[in-house]
């Protein structure tokens, strides 16, 4: 919860950064789509998480905000294995379906990896996929998770040099924590950074987070990160959205990061505030990816004729 006075110049305002991104992709897809269909995001849901839900209708949202056609597809909790595969083999099959998104987390009976595979990686637009985190691996990215794509976007708008710094990645999930180490490991203007992992089997957690010039909260845990964790001047990255009761609040609960803000803020040079941070740079990549998975398949199609 914030009760400490914030100074705007110490906040990275994710919110109008991801504004900004929205406008100038507006633009392209406009023009995208005068040569021929928009593009068109296909995005599942398996169950009634009420989080999932608010994330999928927020990019429903914003897929039509900046000219994607989306379909979002609605299955019941207890969908079989097989038939979410099939669903996805359908989607993969067809020419006008140019990303697919499968909302994580799912259900405990469905194998979250063996669905992830069965996505084509070329409409993988989520960078989830073998294939996709490979490529990033090896320095030849296609689709590059949006989450950690969204935050390198934010340091280079706010001019935060990662070149030799040290970046500590609390969080070590296939969406976040390893794509974000890799990214801020590799060649390029948001890499050449020295990186530590950390999870739960991290002993002395809070003597590696304090060595972080720049640290990523991935952990998943809310307000893990608390202020003698934070060295003076680091630049905190809050990537955390969990809901806790909050009896005071009109929805009974409230969005809590992995950062304890008012203990964390004092300490920090520049902090993402949750909500506002990280959360609208994930739905503005993922639409990022979509028409450059567009641009891909249409590229493809003209190759074939
Ligand atoms: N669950 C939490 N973040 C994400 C995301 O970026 N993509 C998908 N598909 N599921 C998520």
């Amino acid at each position: 919860m914030k009760t400490v006075d914030v100074a705007p110049e110490k906040l990275i305002d994710g919110k109008a950064v991801a504004g900004r991104i929205m406008k100038d992709l507006e633009a392209e897809i406009r023009s995208f789509s005068a040569g021929g269909r928009p593009p068109r995001l296909s995005v599942i849901i398996v169950g009634e998480n009420p989080a999932s839900q608010v994330y999928v209708g927020m990019k429903v949202k914003k897929a039509a905000a900046c000219g994607i056609d989306s379909d979002l597809i609605e299955l019941p909790a207890d969908t079989p294995e097989e038939l979410l595969l099939e669903r996805i083999d359908r989607l993969n099959s067809d020419r006008g379906v140019d990303g697919i998104l499968v909302q994580m987390p799912l259900p405990g009976h469905l194998d979250q990896q063996k669905v992830i595979e069965r996505i084509s990686p070329s409409k993988d637009v989520d960078g989830f996929h073998p294939c996709n985190l490979g490529r990033l691996a090896a320095d030849k990215p296609l689709f590059i998770s949006c989450t950690p794509l969204g935050i390198t976007v934010l340091l280079s708008e706010y001019r935060v040099r990662t070149e030799g710094k040290n970046v500590v990645v609390a969080g070590r999930s296939l969406i976040v924590g390893k794509p974000m180490a890799l990214l801020l490991a590799s060649r390029g203007k948001t890499g050449n950074a020295t990186v530590t992992i950390c999870h739960s089997k991290t002993e002395n957690l809070p003597a590696v987070t304090r060595t972080a010039d720049i640290l990523i909260a991935a952990i998943g845990i809310p307000e893990i990160i608390k202020g003698d964790m934070v060295r003076e001047g680091a630049v905190v990255i809050d990537v955390g959205t969990s809901r806790i009761e909050d009896p005071g609040s009109k929805k009974g609960y409230r969005i809590a990061g992995d950062v304890e803000f008012d203990s964390v803020y004092p300490r920090a040079s520049l902090i993402t505030p949750v909500p506002g941070g990280v959360g609208p740079m994930t739905v503005a990549m993922l639409m990022k990816n979509t028409l450059q998975a567009a641009v891909l398949a249409r590229g493809e199609s003209d190759a074939q004729r």
